[in-house]
């Protein structure tokens, strides 16, 4: 039996520790999204936490990776349209919330993705900071922006085009469709998938393997691999984020994100 210790109570994430052996001394991190009622919409409460939390086990010299995972039904389903709604271009550009979720990217330890049911918009985003992903059959993945009259903000234009190629990305991006879990499989967007009742296993499994090597050298390999994106990678990402802060300026993400609170389709105007 492995041993399970929970270090920290949250509202809107669950964290534990679980030794990778018993008396190993050496354990996995294990983040989960906890915000059913909303189907882990991420609001800055809960990245905050998120945050928090990750930035605790990366300083926990015991902690060798990291799982984040969310619910069977979703991994999360976007960012909080609810919270944002009301935003203007220039109240979203001065809070600058979507800032916290650039302190993901700098987690030092590997990160393996435990995806089930709903990763969209910015669930998806934030499932492509991690490092790893493992899905279960019924994952979908997707960005549906365009749907709210916005675009992905928190990494989608850039991490997904790298995932999936121009062409892919264009169409899951400017179409909004979801992918299942075998398409992103084929794409190249995810690891591996498995029947819903081992994700989260094979996850940990992952991580746990992971754990097993040098520290220095697993950490070390994840900075260096991702300088393979770097450069051009933090120029894309705040040009997407200027450009998703602009479309709080018109009539079309307004609307869109009206329609999705009144539960009814958008009618977008283009301006
Ligand atoms: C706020 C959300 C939410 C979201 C779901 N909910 N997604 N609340 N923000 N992103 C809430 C619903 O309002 C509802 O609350 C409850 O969760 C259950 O959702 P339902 O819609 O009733 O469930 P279902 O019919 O099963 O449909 C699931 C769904 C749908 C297809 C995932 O919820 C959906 O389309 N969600 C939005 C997906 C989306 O557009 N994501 C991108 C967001 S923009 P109530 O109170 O009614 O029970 C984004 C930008 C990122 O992420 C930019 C980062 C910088």
């Amino acid at each position: 039996m492995r041993m399970t210790t929970t270090t920290m109570t949250y509202t809107n994430i669950l964290v534990e520790k679980q030794e990778t052996s018993p008396g190993s001394g050496i354990y996995i991190g294990l983040v989960a999204l906890n915000r059913p009622s909303a189907l882990n919409a991420l609001n800055n409460h809960l990245m905050q936490e998120l945050v928090e939390a990750m930035q605790a086990f990366d300083k926990d010299d015991t902690v060798r990776a990291i799982v984040l995972s969310g619910s069977e039904r979703a991994f999360a389903a976007g960012a909080d349209i609810k919270e944002m709604a009301d935003e203007t271009t220039v109240s979203i550009m001065s809070k600058d919330n979507f800032a916290t979720w650039d302190r993901v990217k700098a987690v030092k330890k590997p990160i393996v993705a435990a995806v089930s049911g709903f990763a969209l918009g910015g669930g998806c985003e934030l499932m492509m900071m991690c490092d790893m992903i493992v899905a279960s059959e019924t994952a979908q993945f997707g960005q549906p922006e365009v749907n709210i009259g916005v675009i992905p903000g928190a990494g989608g234009t850039q991490r997904l085009t790298h995932a999936l190629g121009k062409y892919k990305a264009m169409e899951i991006i400017l179409t909004g469709r979801p992918m299942t879990a075998n398409e992103a499989l084929q794409a190249g967007l995810v690891n591996k998938v498995v029947p819903v009742e081992l994700y989260l296993e094979e996850a940990k499994n992952l991580a746990i393997q992971i754990a097993s090597k040098s520290p220095v050298a697993t950490q070390l390999a994840k900075e260096a691999i991702l300088k393979a994106f770097d450069g051009s990678l933090d120029d894309g990402l705040r040009f997407e984020r200027k450009n998703f802060y602009m479309l709080f300026s018109s009539e079309d993400q307004k609307e869109g994100m009206k329609a999705f609170m009144e539960k009814r389709k958008a009618k977008f105007v283009g301006r």
